[in-house]
């Protein structure tokens, strides 16, 4: 049962109830019609202390497309955080206001901090460089959509496995899926933290490598993540020049790759893609863009308790 629950961690749902998620998010692709009208009535609140384009506005889409209204704000310095104001109690009295929550905030924990006197459920839309379950998500749909499965693959990660928070929250989930196997690809400067290597993937005895080339590998998978390397988290701006271009998926590379490899971007890009590549059949980013729309309705319903 999802009615009135948070979602803060993607590890909060069992991968059952991640099932029924995507099983809502089925229907409302087949029928969006059924479900014009599932949140009349209902009110999301947005509270976006960093930038957003897609998931703040797949939230907004989502709650407008079951038929519900959307209030909030997308910069901290239009709130009265500004004022000194605790997430905990911007939380608390949005509750007075709002029937759920979306929030992103540049600070680990902060939307749990923010759940912690809510009486509405709080969904975290990414918190610092920790965890993006929404994200996790519409990758997780978009995965089980296009490959037909979510076991028995290889998922290559390349970029920013650092500080890139969907990194850490699909490695999570993926890892309690069957037969998945992981190659990660990043700079040595840049590689998934210890607490995701030793507490996720070394406990649980899933195979995983890390290497520094892309091209070594890419013949190997079956999903390719790529990710943007992110300036906002880097403490010197010279180590962000130096390691920004670290990876650019090209055509080229493209060419070594399976026929049916799909690559997932969570988006936004900077370098890391090139163009060319938006034509190959095999480019799913923008798809996965608008999967995150269907899996937040449905995500949206299930929190509310309104879906059918
Ligand atoms: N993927 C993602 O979180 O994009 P935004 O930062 O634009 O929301």
């Amino acid at each position: 049962m999802l009615k009135g629950r948070n979602l803060i961690d993607p590890m909060d749902f069992t991968t059952e109830e991640l099932e029924e998620v995507f099983k809502t998010a089925d229907k409302i692709i087949e029928n969006p019609k059924d479900f014009a009208h599932v949140c009349d009535g209902k009110l999301l609140a947005t509270l976006f202390y960093e930038p957003s384009t897609r998931t703040r506005l797949s939230f907004e889409a989502a709650m407008l497309r079951l038929g519900g209204q959307v209030l909030g704000f997308s910069q901290a310095s239009s709130s009265s955080v500004s004022k000194g104001e605790s997430v905990m109690d911007t939380v608390r009295t949005v509750a007075c206001y709002a029937d759920i929550v979306a929030m992103r905030h540049p600070k680990e924990g902060a939307p749990k901090v923010g759940a912690m006197k809510s009486d509405i459920p709080v969904i975290n839309a990414g918190d610092g460089g920790h965890q993006h379950p929404t994200q996790t998500l519409t990758d997780l749909l978009t995965i089980r959509c296009i490959k037909g499965n979510l076991s028995n693959l290889t998922i290559g990660l390349c970029g920013d496995l650092k500080f890139g928070r969907t990194v850490h929250s699909l490695i999570k989930a993926m890892s309690r899926y069957k037969n998945n196997k992981f190659i990660l690809i990043s700079p040595n400067e840049l590689k998934v933290p210890d607490y995701i290597t030793k507490e996720v993937l070394e406990k649980n005895n899933i195979e995983y490598r890390e290497v520094e080339k892309l091209e070594d590998v890419i013949d190997e998978l079956d999903i390719l993540y790529m990710t943007r390397v992110q300036r906002e988290r880097f403490f010197n701006e010279e180590d962000y020049i130096r390691l920004k271009d670290s990876y650019i998926l090209d055509s080229e590379k493209m060419e070594k790759a399976k026929k049916d490899m799909i690559v997932l971007h969570p988006l936004p890009r900077v370098n890391e893609i090139a163009y060319e590549v938006d034509d190959d059949p095999r480019a799913c980013y923008f798809k996965q863009a608008k999967y995150g729309m269907y899996v937040r309705m449905a995500l949206i319903s299930k929190l509310l308790g309104v879906d059918k």
